[in-house]
């Protein structure tokens, strides 16, 4: 799980953008130099500016309040709060600061350098944030500083996100297994390549937009991190190249075929977009090779979604997709809107949302799914498994992604009911069977069972009475092939019908995780 420090983003409080001085451009882009990321570096680590020290300054409820939005808390907690404090105040919550102040919380960096690499900007007799820098950081010990857009220049099309939630998502999604090489594709304030830069020997970095390739250059120049940066769409900028592990949360919005936004629209119609990077991905994979990206599918009045989903794979792959959610047109467009900081009552969001659900309605379109995919690129027959996530996912899917990999594997491995019989396997730790009754004229009648996983992915399964004795019996002591033939003795059933019942329920439960193999 990653977590991000939170802020007002800049330019809302009353006292940010006003007055003009060195850095004011609000388009101004950023440029770095080696020593300037130096100097800053030394200041930031110097006043303690990291997740860990804000929190501390802040204390809980401050930063809780300051991640709902609310900024008070937060200038009341940091009023005494020295360099750390200035620095709080002008980069996360909008504030301007004195000169002198800021120069020595800066210090060895002059605010005038800040300035020049596009960092402040002079308001007054003060410097306020030009860019939104903050700390971020990841349970597994990682932590950086990311440079993103303020939101006052939330509705420029090119503006270039922050850590935000679809961020945190894609991260906490990703497997981090060791790898060699990564590719982040659409990296745009870089938040992907600082994660895979604690499993990789090598990341790249791509983006189409001028600013994004900026505002990256100058994040993995402030974390002193190298990265290959890359300009161009889509695959193009890796032609010919393969990866070990390629992240993406490209723009991914569902709407008619324009661009509004650099960071959501792909400028294709539909999910077209994702629909060509799924196909294309693959190539760029080495053999056993792993994609993960976000993404968004339509659903189409009289198509199977999970089949419009399945047809854009290429051969050679395992895929697991897995929808978290779906949202009606109305509130795909209204989730969207909001989330580019529009007036939904203005006379321009009506329109462009007019335009948007006609669209939506032309193309027939019910719903709009959103998820994960999960691409390997595989030799042997491949798996392909699109499903709805159990709505209770509370655990970062990560672990669950490399862990469902290995299970494909094995599955295949065991693809015969002989190897599958012959292997041994246990019930995952904490997995409950839970008994459901009706009520009736005799008081409660049994109507069912069901085994669950109580950890990860609450995946769930139905269950007879001779499958949950077959499971009680999965202890990892006795292969399959004795279970079976132990519980046909006690419930006086043919061997051959007790197999054919059990095999591809036991396959399913290795798959969604609630059997695990004994080595
Ligand atoms: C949703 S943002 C993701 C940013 C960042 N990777 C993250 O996880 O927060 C999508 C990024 O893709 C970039 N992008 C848009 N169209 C692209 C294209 N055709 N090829 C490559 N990148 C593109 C945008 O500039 C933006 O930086």
């Amino acid at each position: 799980m990653a977590f991000t420090t939170p802020g007002t983003r800049g330019g809302r409080t009353p006292a940010a953008g006003r007055g003009r001085g060195v850095g004011e451009d609000r388009g101004v882009l950023p440029e770095i130099s080696p020593a300037t990321a130096d100097a800053l570096r030394t200041a930031l680590d110097r006043v303690g500016y990291r997740t860990d020290g804000v929190r501390a300054l802040l204390g809980r409820d401050a930063h809780a309040a300051l991640t709902r939005g609310e900024p008070e808390p937060a200038f009341r907690a940091t009023a005494d709060g020295g360099a750390l404090g200035v620095l709080v105040r002008m980069l996360l919550l909008g504030a301007v600061e004195p000169d002198a102040a800021v120069a020595a919380a800066l210090a060895p960096l002059t605010p005038v350098d800040a300035a020049a690499a596009g960092l402040l900007r002079r308001t007054g007799d003060g410097w306020a944030a030009a860019l939104d820098l903050r700390p971020h950081g990841a349970d597994d010990g990682g932590e950086w500083w990311v440079l993103s857009d303020l939101d006052a220049r939330r509705q420029e099309r090119d503006h270039v996100t922050g850590v935000g939630g679809a961020s945190l998502t894609l991260a906490s999604a990703t497997p981090r297994t060791p790898v060699g090489t990564v590719l982040d594709l659409g990296t745009g304030c870089g938040v992907q390549a600082l994660h895979a830069s604690r499993q990789a020997r090598a990341v790249t970095a791509t983006d189409v937009a001028p600013r994004a390739l900026a505002m990256a250059r100058a994040t993995f120049a402030l974390n002193d991190l190298d990265v290959e940066l890359l300009d161009g769409p889509w695959l193009a900028p890796v032609a010919g190249r393969r990866f070990d592990l390629i992240v993406s949360n490209p723009p991914f919005v569902p709407g008619p075929a324009r661009v509004d936004y650099v960071y959501r629209d792909s400028g294709q119609a539909g999910d077209d977009a994702l629909a060509a990077l799924v196909r294309a991905l693959p190539e760029h994979l080495e053999p056993g090779g792993v994609a993960q990206l976000l993404g968004s599918w339509l659903h189409v009045r009289g198509e199977d979604w999970p089949d419009r989903v399945r047809s854009w794979l290429p051969e050679g792959v395992d895929a697991w997709i897995v929808q978290r959610e779906t949202t009606d047109p109305a509130l795909h467009v209204g989730t969207w809107q909001r989330d580019a900081g529009l007036d939904l009552h203005s006379a321009e969001a009506r329109t462009q949302a007019g335009a948007w659900l006609d669209w939506l309605a032309a193309q027939k379109v019910e719903a709009v799914g959103f998820g994960f995919l999960t691409l390997r690129r595989t030799t042997g027959t491949p798996t392909v498994v699109v499903e709805d996530l159990p709505d209770d996912l509370t655990d970062p899917l990560g672990t669950e992604v490399a862990s469902w990999l290995d299970r494909v594997d094995w599955l295949r491995a065991h693809a015969t009911d002989d190897a599958l019989l012959d292997a041994r396997l246990r019930l995952t730790n904490g997995v409950l069977l839970e008994r459901y009754a009706t009520a009736g004229d005799e008081g409660w009648s049994e109507a069912g069972a069901a085994v669950a996983r109580a950890e990860g992915p609450r995946w769930r399964h139905e269950v007879d009475e001779p499958a949950a004795a077959l499971l009680a019996g999965c202890r990892g002591a006795l292969p399959l092939r004795e279970l079976v033939e132990l519980l046909a003795f006690a419930h006086d059933r043919p061997v051959d019908a007790l197999v054919a019942a059990a095999l591809p329920a036991v396959r399913e439960m290795v798959r969604h995780g609630l059997l695990v193999p004994v080595p």
